[in-house]
């Protein structure tokens, strides 16, 4: 298949991008840079562009037949999200109103959309299934569940079929690839615990935000669930829009919870440093516990996570933290 990767520069996207070319598909990437990297787009023919800019989109979208598009532009920093709510209804659910107009146009009908755990909101229940309620308590996820809503209303209008994934924490890095999780800032655990162990001495220690929540140890626990899985997750769902149309919905994680200390204690033993660390105040509107129940993954795209060990997520991304190549 020809498939267009809007977002492709980035960390997921670009991870999506190795897996497409891996499995014979030939693949654009269509992104603006704004947080992405040209160096990651390594299986692919980059084209710089905006997807608010609709001119730029149909000219790609024009200029060879692609039978679908994976969306995975977004701004997605939370605390930015509240401070600055219109930059991100604009770059996200403009963004992909332009999109999804310009697919239309073009006759592009399959999508498979990057949507969050986010959606959510706080949690009602241990594990997280699609069922549970959609209350979205920032703007970063409201947009995402705005962007799910769009694709819903053009599903059931004009003949789109389309799959949103709600990742939870994505993390690690291709074994091989030369490619990894590069983000400014960077505001996700792993990497930082990455950069406290290689920066010692002449950065601050992590932080640990908040250690008195009702969980095993006081810390949060999150679900992090390896890049390579997710990118598996999209190409189940390309086959899944072959055979059932219409709109789709997965909660995508691991399965298993793992506390923040317990993330720095495998990285200590992973990087075979001591992760400095030291324990702030909490941040506002964080869960103590975020978990997926993926069983719906697992039954319709037969979708099955290959790291499941906090330990085994952790060796991928420090072999790319060592050695960056952005
Ligand atoms: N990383 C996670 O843990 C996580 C969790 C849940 C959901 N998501 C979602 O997955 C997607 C990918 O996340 P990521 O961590 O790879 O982020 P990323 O920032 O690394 O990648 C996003 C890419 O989209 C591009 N982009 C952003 N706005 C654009 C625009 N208007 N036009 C063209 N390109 C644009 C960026 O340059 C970047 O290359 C995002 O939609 C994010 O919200 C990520």
């Amino acid at each position: 298949m020809r498939i267009l990767v809007a977002g492709g520069a980035g960390y997921i996207g670009a991870h999506m991008v190795k897996c497409l070319a891996e499995n014979g598909h030939t693949v654009t990437v269509f992104d603006n840079l704004s947080s992405g990297h040209p160096e990651a787009v390594r299986w692919g023919r980059l084209v710089v562009g905006d997807v608010l800019d609709r001119p730029a989109l149909d000219a790609v979208l024009q200029a060879d037949r692609y039978d679908a598009v994976m969306h995975f532009c977004a701004r997605s920093l939370v605390g930015e999200s509240m401070s600055q709510p219109l930059v991100y209804y604009r770059n996200n659910v403009l963004g992909t109103l332009t999109l999804l107009e310009a697919m239309q146009t073009a006759g592009v009908d399959r999508l498979v959309f990057s949507s969050s755990a986010a959606v959510f909101g706080q949690p009602l229940s241990e594990r997280i299934d699609e069922d549970h309620p959609l209350a979205p308590i920032n703007p970063y996820g409201a947009s995402k569940w705005m962007c799910e809503r769009m694709i819903e209303d053009a599903v059931k209008a004009f003949g789109l079929h389309a799959v949103a994934l709600r990742y939870f924490n994505a993390a690690g890095a291709a074994p091989q690839g030369r490619i990894g999780e590069s983000h400014q800032p960077e505001t996700h655990l792993i990497p930082n615990v990455l950069r406290a162990v290689l920066e010692q001495g002449s950065a601050a220690p992590l932080q640990i935000f908040g250690d008195d929540y009702p969980t095993r140890d006081g810390t949060c626990v999150r679900d992090y669930v390896h890049v390579d899985d997710l990118a598996a997750a999209h190409l189940a769902a390309l086959q899944l829009l072959q055979q059932e149309p219409g709109m789709h919905r997965f909660n995508l994680g691991n399965g298993a919870g793992f506390s923040v200390r317990e993330v720095i204690a495998a990285a200590g033993r992973v990087c075979g440093r001591r992760v400095p660390h030291q324990v702030a105040p909490r941040r506002d509107g964080d869960p103590a516990t975020l978990v997926a129940a993926s069983d719906h993954a697992r039954e319709v795209l037969g979708w099955k996570p290959r790291y499941t060990d906090i330990e085994a997520i952790l060796e991928t991304a420090w072999r790319w933290h060592r050695a960056p190549v952005y």
